[in-house]
Parts: structure tokens; C-alpha cells; sequence
């Protein structure tokens, strides 16, 4: 059973319907959090992650939005607010495809989406959900990074730029936010294979997973812990700051 309690917290997990979002949306809503499971594409999907967590034993609602859109993210909360309460939580996690290409393949459309997921979504939802943090004096930004941006990971710039900036944007925010009772903190995984990654090269996999000095896969709930102890009270004097989920890659 997990250790830190989030009942009576509403959170809403950005691209929660599979991967580590769906599990991050899990553990939250273990803890007792009531959920926002947010999607854009694949209502299928959705469906199917709101009926694991409702079996759960979660209280979960499903929320169609394109997260980059700064309309949809204004209607997305308005509907979380009214159907599941203030939202007191927000995981910082959707993402669209992330292919790895050398500078000369990547336009700069491809770069600016990268931006659109990783700096302006998270400037987006924090405008949208700041006021209401504010004025009950608590809140939880949680940003999914990625250790490829301490690693610098190639050829991977336009993600491992936009990262940077989603890294250096918590940073700040954590200043920022610190006096009003509202903490903003990172959670750097490795490479945790999820469903997308179902068909990459397995001598890829077998090179990543040789590196690692624990020694085997990270699993998506992992992720989805660490994520619960920045929501919980108990981490209410811990802001700007990055765990890395890698099995200790970053270990230097
Ligand atoms: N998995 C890893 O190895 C790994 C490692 C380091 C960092 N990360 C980071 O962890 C986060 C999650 O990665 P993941 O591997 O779990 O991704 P994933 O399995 O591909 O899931 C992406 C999620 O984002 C949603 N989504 C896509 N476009 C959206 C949009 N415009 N608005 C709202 N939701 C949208 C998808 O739903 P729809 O398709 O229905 O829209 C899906 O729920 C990302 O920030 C990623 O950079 C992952």
C-alpha cells in the first residue's frame, strides 16, 4: 500500500492513457487521489485506462485535449474543475512521437513541436490552474523530463533542447511558486519501455539495458512513485529539484 496519502487531492496527468502517464495516473490515484486522465487521439485507449483505474478502485474521469492548445486547456480545466473539484495536482507528461534524427532531418515545424509539448504546454496548464493554487496556497507541478538532457543524448537535439527548457522553466517556476505553498519538481526516467516502444531494435535495447547498474528495465510505476511522494504532503519542503528514475545511469 503506498505510504503517502492523497485523498481528497484532484490531479490531472497530461497524456495519462498509456505508458507512464496512464501509470503515474495509477499510483496517484492508489494514494487516493481523485483523476483527470487526459488524452487527444485514441479514445479507445482512454476508455480502456479509465476502466483499469476505475477497477481499481479510482475515481477517474476521461479528458479529451490537445494540451499545446492553449483554448482546449482552458475548457479541459473548466470541465475537471466542475466534474472532479480543483485541480491540486498537475504531471506534466504528454508527448507526441519522438523519432531520433540527425540536425539535417528535423525541420524547424519538428523543433517547434518539441517546444509546443515540453515548454509551452507546461506554461499553459500552470497560467490556467496558478490562480486557484494560489489562493488556497498549495499546489503540485510535477514535470516528466528525461536524463537524455544530462546525458545529451544524440542525434536527439530538438527533444533534448526542448527538455532542457522544460528543466530550466521548473527551475525558475520552483522560485517562483515557492512562497505561495505550490512546489514544482522533475522526474528524470531512463528508458522505461512502454507500449510505443514495443517495436524498436531489440540490439538497441540490449546496448541500454547493459549500462544500467541495477541492471534490468525500469518499470512505468516507478515512475509513477516517485511522482507520488512531489504530490504528497510530505514533500511540501522539497521544490525544484529532479529525481532520476534510470536504475542510476546518471550515477557520475
Ligand atoms: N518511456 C520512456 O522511456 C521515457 C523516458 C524518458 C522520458 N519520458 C517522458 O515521459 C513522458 C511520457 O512518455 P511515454 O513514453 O509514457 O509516452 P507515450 O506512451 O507515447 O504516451 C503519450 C501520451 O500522450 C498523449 N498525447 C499525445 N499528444 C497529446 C496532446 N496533444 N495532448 C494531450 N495528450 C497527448 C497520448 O495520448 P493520445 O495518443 O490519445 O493523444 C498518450 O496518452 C514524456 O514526457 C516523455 O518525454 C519517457
Amino acid at each position: 500500500m503506498p505510504r503517502f496519502s492523497l485523498t481528497g487531492r484532484v490531479a490531472l496527468v497530461t497524456g495519462s492513457s498509456t505508458g507512464l502517464g496512464k501509470a503515474t495516473a495509477l499510483c496517484l490515484g492508489q494514494a487516493g487521489a481523485k483523476v483527470a486522465i487526459n488524452y487527444a487521439n485514441n479514445k479507445a485507449r482512454a476508455d480502456a485506462a479509465r476502466t483499469e483505474l476505475r477497477e481499481a478502485g479510482i475515481t477517474a474521469e476521461l479528458f479529451q485535449a490537445d494540451v499545446t492548445d492553449e483554448a482546449t486547456v482552458d475548457q479541459m480545466v473548466t470541465a475537471i474543475e466542475g466534474s472532479l473539484g480543483p485541480v491540486d495536482i498537475v504531471v506534466l507528461n504528454a508527448t507526441p512521437a519522438q523519432p531520433l534524427n540527425p540536425i539535417e532531418e528535423y525541420d524547424w515545424d519538428f523543433y517547434e513541436q518539441m517546444l509546443d509539448f515540453f515548454v509551452k504546454s507546461p506554461y499553459l496548464l500552470a497560467r490556467r490552474v496558478l490562480p486557484g493554487m494560489k489562493a488556497r496556497r498549495h499546489g503540485r507541478l510535477i514535470n516528466i523530463t528525461s536524463e537524455v538532457f544530462q546525458l545529451g543524448v544524440a542525434p536527439f537535439s530538438a527533444y533534448v533542447a526542448a527538455k532542457g527548457g522544460q528543466i530550466g522553466w521548473s527551475r525558475s517556476m520552483a522560485n517562483e511558486l515557492a512562497p505561495y505553498g505550490i512546489t514544482v519538481n522533475m522526474i528524470a526516467p531512463g528508458w522505461i519501455p512502454v507500449e510505443r516502444h514495443a517495436n524498436d531494435p531489440q540490439e538497441d535495447k540490449d546496448a541500454y539495458l547493459a549500462r544500467i547498474p541495477v541492471g534490468r528495465w525500469g518499470k512505468p510505476e516507478e515512475v509513477g512513485w516517485a511522482a507520488t511522494y512531489f504530490a504528497s504532503d510530505e514533500a511540501a519542503f522539497v521544490t525544484g529539484q529532479t529525481v532520476a528514475v534510470n536504475g542510476g545511469n546518471t550515477v557520475w
